[in-house]
């Protein structure tokens, strides 16, 4: 007894108090209860994390794989079979809760059969009190739910569920944290994505992700460019900096520096050879950046600026804090000083209020601004954001026929976009076999749309000329003409 208690207070003044050091502790101590794991089932444990949601999400996921592979997880690509099963949640619209709920039943069955088994829930729909609420109540085989704002002590939870036996729950409300220098394991060998800063100050009145993501934080420039430098050391040659609203970065930092000049300093890595970004809010994005994106070598010809409405009446009640005309102007400026570039979009349609006149005004913006692709979402009533409690819910059928109208306008507008460019050469990175087709490869070129054509597993990660020789809608089907 004695001697227990004396072993307990001695772990307890080894583990750390600064961060990362607190969770490389963590991530060995994980290590040695899964060896422990491991010998009573007789096998290597494997993990399988999948991931709901946007690039951040798929960033997030990327930072809890390089985690468990430390910790000696195999990885497994089918769920099914997995030991520890982490599902990276998104809640932006309601369908993509449901679909959560719906695979987690699944996998409490799949549990029973599997005495091994551990399930983890972390990301945005965990940052829902009454999502919590429900889980506790009635997903009882669940091991661990964690938040957005502790993800980087996900090692150190993961320790203490293995220790304790007992379901762990640790939701944080805020932070204003951000812990550098973690192991994260990347998907592909020659892109990755980076934050550049987290959460959104933004509050757009249908918006979710101010609440689930905390307030904007930037992280300091050196980070940045540290973490770039050596991911190109390690065979990167393409990033995408990652934020809400890029356009916004670094107005926070002691010393504000603007997402202009990150481009800049990014811009000069050696090795580094395709710089992408996203998101962009409109009421941010200014002339510097437009003169930086026309000058370089290295931004990729391709812009995401959602619009989410044509109507400045709607714009409003949506607190986008710009104008159509506005809008316009900017697409007109960046064409100009860009002109080739892709301009992309996302589109909410049905928002409370929404008149046929306000939607039509939506159609006027996607003919005029001729968008090479558009993401279109139907209107999820978010609890807790004003846009919940705004009179005028639009009824279903009237949002679906109007749903309906904008893809068959946004797809014939893409195709007659994506025709432009056959015939030409252009240079792709080679990302992957196509899926369909094992003799051909797929690359991306640098206005984001992909083009398939013959060649093998050998040229991935590398840059060559490919003749787009036919369009297909929204690919292309090419050759390689040289590299
Ligand atoms: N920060 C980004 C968008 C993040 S969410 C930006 O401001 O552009 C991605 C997209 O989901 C949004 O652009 C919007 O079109 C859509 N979206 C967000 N909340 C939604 C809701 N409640 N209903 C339907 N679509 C929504
Ligand atoms: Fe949501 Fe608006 Fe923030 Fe984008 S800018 S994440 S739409 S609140
Ligand atoms: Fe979804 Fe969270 Fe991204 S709500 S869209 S995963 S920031």
């Amino acid at each position: 007894m004695e001697n227990n208690r004396q072993n307990t207070a001695d772990r307890e003044m080894e583990i750390p108090v600064s961060e990362p050091e607190r969770q490389y502790y963590f991530i060995e101590r994980a290590r040695k209860n899964l060896k422990k794991m491991e010998e009573a089932a007789g096998r290597q444990l494997s993990f399988c994390v999948t991931t709901f949601g946007c690039q951040m999400n798929a960033r997030d996921s990327e930072k809890l794989v390089g985690i468990l592979e430390q910790i000696g997880y195999i990885e497994e690509l089918e769920e099914e079979k997995a030991d520890f099963v982490i599902y990276n949640t998104c809640t932006v619209r309601e369908n993509a809760n449901q679909r959560v709920y719906g695979r987690l039943g699944q996998l409490g069955r799949i549990k029973k059969k599997n005495p091994h088994m551990m399930i983890a829930l972390c990301g945005c729909m965990m940052q829902e009190p009454e999502v919590v609420e429900k889980l506790k109540k009635s997903y009882r085989f669940i091991d661990l739910i964690f938040g957005t704002h502790n993800i980087y002590k996900f090692a150190e939870l993961l320790a203490t569920r293995m220790e304790s036996g007992r379901m762990v729950i640790d939701i944080w409300k805020d932070t204003d944290r951000i812990v550098e220098d973690l192991p994260s394991e990347r998907k592909y060998s020659f892109k990755s994505g980076v934050n550049i800063m987290f959460g959104c100050n933004n509050f757009c009145s249908y918006c979710i992700v101010p609440y689930v993501r905390g307030r904007e934080r930037s992280r300091d420039p050196r980070a940045i460019i540290r973490e770039i430098e050596r991911l190109v050391a390690d065979g990167v040659s393409e990033v995408m900096l990652l934020g809400q609203n890029v356009n916004s970065y670094g107005k926070t930092l002691e010393n504000p520096i603007t997402f202009a000049r990150l481009l800049k300093e990014i811009e000069k890595i050696g090795g580094l050879k395709r710089i992408r970004f996203m998101t962009s809010h409109p009421k941010d994005l200014s002339d510097e950046l437009i003169e930086v994106m026309g000058q370089s070598e290295k931004i990729c010809k391709h812009l995401h600026l959602p619009v989410q409405s044509g109507s400045t009446r709607i714009l409003e009640k949506m607190n986008r804090r710009y104008t159509k005309e506005h809008y316009l102007e900017l697409a007109e400026k960046i064409r100009r000083a860009v002109p080739d570039i892709s301009l992309t979009t996302d589109i909410i349609v049905g928002f409370p209020g929404e008149t046929e006149e306000d939607f039509l005004e939506t159609l006027d913006v996607v003919r005029k601004v001729q968008y090479d692709s558009a993401f279109t979402f139907i209107y999820s009533k978010r609890t807790g954001t004003p846009a919940a409690v705004m009179e005028d819910q639009v009824p279903e059928d009237v949002v679906k026929d109007r749903f309906d109208r904008l893809l068959k306008e946004v797809q014939e507008i893409s195709a007659q976009r994506c025709a432009i460019h056959e015939g030409t050469v252009q240079t792709a990175l080679v990302e992957a076999v196509n899926d369909h087709d094992k003799t051909l490869m797929t690359g991306r070129l640098s206005n984001n749309l992909l083009v398939h054509f013959p060649g093998d597993e050998s040229m991935i990660g590398n840059y060559v000329d490919v003749s787009l020789d036919e369009c297909r809608g929204f690919y292309y089907i090419g050759k390689i003409i040289g590299k």
